[in-house]
């Protein structure tokens, strides 16, 4: 199975990809998770990318459509993969279509913008996995450590409230318009489209997620 979780900055993509990762072993690709990677490692990309991100703007096309290529000629990517966080506009998705990937579900995880900022200064990460929680609605056995690994957990630099409302104008500026993209495709019905599901995200974690495995188990 192939899919793409679509939805604002803090809407639960991640918290929910974990879910499904489980349910369906298959890999979560977190462009963002690569990203911050890459900064943590220091490498050209991480360099570049760091203030991009912490100023709440896209990266590259080119660089994330070549990242995603690499990934996904991995051998763990065979029987399919969940991608989180991308694509986020709209010659991302064009690069999927021409490089003949073809998705299953297309899933919207559907949260207004006034939600998003709560969430976002409760969230609390596991940088290494990408394991999120958040410190009311999700929160970790032990405080500020990862249930996991026994890790502490750190805030993104990206989680200030200026940054999360600029990423937010940049989702519904860049990103948004794959909402219709994918759902005009979906709706057209030719045999490579995705089906297109749209979650109101807005519930508790587990709500959420037992609402996902089920339209994904079908
Ligand atoms: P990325 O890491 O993808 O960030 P994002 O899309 O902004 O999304 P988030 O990770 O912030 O939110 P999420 O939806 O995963 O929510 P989460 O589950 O954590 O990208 C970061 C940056 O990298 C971008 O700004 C950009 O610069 C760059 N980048 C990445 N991909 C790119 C691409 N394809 N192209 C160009 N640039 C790219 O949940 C949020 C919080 O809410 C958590 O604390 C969680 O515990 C809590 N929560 C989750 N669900 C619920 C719920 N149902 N109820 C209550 N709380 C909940
Ligand atoms: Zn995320």
């Amino acid at each position: 199975m192939r899919l793409i979780l679509l939805g604002a900055p803090g809407a639960g993509k991640g918290t929910q990809a974990g879910f499904i990762k489980e349910a369906f072993g298959i890999p979560q690709i977190s462009t963002g998770d690569m990203l911050r990677a890459a900064v943590k490692a220091g490498t050209p990309l991480g360099l570049e990318a760091k203030k991009i991100m912490d100023e709440g703007g896209l990266v590259r096309d080119d660089i994330i459509i070549g990242l995603v290529k690499e990934r996904i000629a991995q051998s763990d990517c065979a029987n399919g993969f969940l991608f989180d966080g991308f694509p986020r506009t709209i010659p991302q998705a064009e690069a999927m279509k021409e490089a003949g990937v073809d998705i299953d579900f297309v899933v919207e995880i559907d949260v207004p913008d006034q939600m998003i900022v709560e969430r976002m200064s409760g969230r609390r990460v596991h940088l290494s996995s990408g394991r999120t929680y958040h410190v009311v609605f999700n929160p970790p056995k032990a405080e500020g450590i990862d249930d996991e690994t026994g890790e502490p957990l750190v805030q993104r630099d990206d989680d200030k409230e200026e940054t999360v409302k600029k990423r937010l104008g940049v989702y519904h500026e860049q990103t948004e318009v794959l909402v219709g993209y994918y759902s005009r495709m979906a709706a057209a019905g030719d045999a490579r489209a995705p089906r297109y599901v749209k979650i109101d995200g807005t519930r508790d974690v587990g709500t959420v997620r037992d609402e996902v495995l089920a339209v994904l188990k079908g």
